[in-house]
């Protein structure tokens, strides 16, 4: 099985989805480690209650961002993992961490990439005033936001629509294909040339 870490900040609920899926037999995974950087991360408890291991580093324990990603990448190292998924993992990562685990990185983001980067891609996109939301799995390089993309849903919405309602649309699109992506990992599916990414047999249905 394909061993994983799974990096999240807050609610966690990307990492229920691909614990869920593993559970479910949809996805052959094995999550060594879920390392948070805050400790009321509710993604800690979800972790403990599915029996993974965890690990908290506090970045505000730390003296820079390379010291922080130093020791994360000690205990990532440790668990022996095969990739690190980034599952709203809300901290921007050092070329030494990227640089060490390359290629080998992916993360989920809130918009169609490549628009609507950062922190905030749900509200800006809202703001922008889009008809469309949707979510990003790329691999992650050096540039925030800006890795080979693996994969993209989207969901529309009306200008009338809450912007929380939007935000539930987009987190349960997330909860699909961040475990589809998973598994096209899993299984060897997923090649990364450069800016390219080919996903074999992806299953598309035929366009004209
Ligand atoms: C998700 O919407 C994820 O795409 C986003 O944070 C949320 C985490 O939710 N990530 C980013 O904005 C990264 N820039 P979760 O903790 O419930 O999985």
């Amino acid at each position: 099985a394909l061993k994983i870490a799974v990096l999240a900040s807050g609610s966690g609920s990307n990492l229920q989805s691909i614990i869920d899926a593993v559970e479910r037999g949809s996805l052959k995974a094995d999550i060594r480690l879920v390392l948070c950087n805050r400790s009321d991360a509710y993604a800690l408890e979800r972790a403990k209650n599915a029996g993974i291991p965890t690990t908290t580093i506090l970045h505000a324990d730390y003296k820079s961002r390379e010291t922080f990603d130093a020791a994360m990448i000690e205990q990532l190292q440790a668990a022996d993992v095969d990739l690190v998924v980034l599952a709203g993992f809300m901290r921007i990562l050092t070329p030494l961490f990227i640089q060490t685990f390359a290629g080998r990185i992916i993360n989920i983001h809130p918009a169609l990439l490549p628009s609507f980067k950062g922190a905030h891609g749900i509200t800006d996109a809202v703001k922008y005033g889009v008809t469309l939301a949707g979510c990003t799995v790329h691999f992650v390089d050096e540039i925030m936001d800006n890795g080979a993309i693996i994969a993209q849903a989207v969901v529309p919405f009306t200008s009338e629509e809450p912007v929380e309602v939007v935000q539930n649309r987009v987190l349960k699109l997330e909860h699909r294909i961040y475990p589809q992506v998973l598994q096209w990992i899993s299984t060897g599916r997923v090649t990364l040339n450069g800016r390219k990414v080919f996903v074999q047999d992806i299953g598309l249905p035929k366009v004209p």
